[in-house]
């Protein structure tokens, strides 16, 4: 339960401050009963505003396909459009506002991950979860041979850094050197990025198309298009 302002600030419609003339002007009902004052409780299931139910009353999660060239960031970077362009406005109001979980880079595309739910998004970004993450690379170079045993050896150390990474998956395309899957228990900066070209090859695309057991095939996603999925598919995640 909600006070009516409070609900109205939470949920993305205004602030606390300018509830007061929204439940003036008769635009809350709760169970067809128009709301008269902003400190009356409210089940948000229960609410309809201008006629309509609140969006995402349980919370948001949903998943996006990420087109190259926009940033994860809440703030434009040098001219470059954000993942929140491609989101309702709604949700980047409501309190907390939806946020991804983790990043990709600009120049990545593929899978991302976004919710309003603080808990749910540390969760998932912990670094002792150790979701699966897969990513479908392209590069300048073939990967060397040597590079599937050296990524799951569990000894491989990126440049600049102390701990070895997680023992990963190499999948390399068996007809093109120059292609294939990396699987990931762990997410560090450019970490695909970084991998391949400390073997000699430099990335030229990367896709992410699978978080635990999310595949970005099987959602049927456009680059920018976004759909809800429910939170279940991360309770057994590998
Ligand atoms: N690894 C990278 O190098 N970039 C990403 O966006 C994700 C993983």
């Amino acid at each position: 339960m909600l006070r009516a302002d409070a609900l109205l600030s939470r949920f993305g419609y205004c602030s606390r401050r300018e509830a007061a003339a929204w439940i003036r002007a008769g635009r809350i009902c709760l169970d067809q009963e128009t709301i008269t004052s902003p400190s009356v409780k409210l089940d948000p299931a229960r609410v309809l505003v201008d006629g309509e139910p609140i969006p995402f009353v349980n919370g948001i999660l949903v998943a996006l396909h990420k087109p190259l060239g926009y940033t994860c960031s809440h703030t434009p970077e040098n001219g470059a459009p954000t993942i929140y362009e491609l989101l309702p406005a709604q949700w980047l109001a409501r309190s907390p506002a939806v946020q991804s979980i983790g990043r990709l880079d600009k120049e990545t595309s593929g899978l991302l991950m976004l919710s309003d739910d603080g808990d749910l998004v540390h969760a998932l970004t912990s670094p002792r979860r150790h979701i699966q993450k897969v990513y479908e690379y392209r590069t300048i170079a073939p990967v060397p041979l040597e590079a599937t045993a050296l990524f799951a050896s569990g000894s491989f150390t990126l440049n600049g850094e102390k701990t070895p990474c997680l023992p990963a998956a190499l999948e390399p395309d068996a007809t093109d050197p120059c292609h294939g899957f990396l699987r990931l228990h762990e997410g560090r900066y450019h970490q695909v990025r970084r991998m391949l070209a400390a073997v000699g090859a430099p990335v030229t695309q990367l896709t992410r198309v699978a978080i635990g057991s999310l595949q970005l095939a099987s959602l049927s996603l456009l680059p920018g298009e976004w759909t809800p999925v429910d939170s279940r598919v991360f309770t057994d995640v590998p």
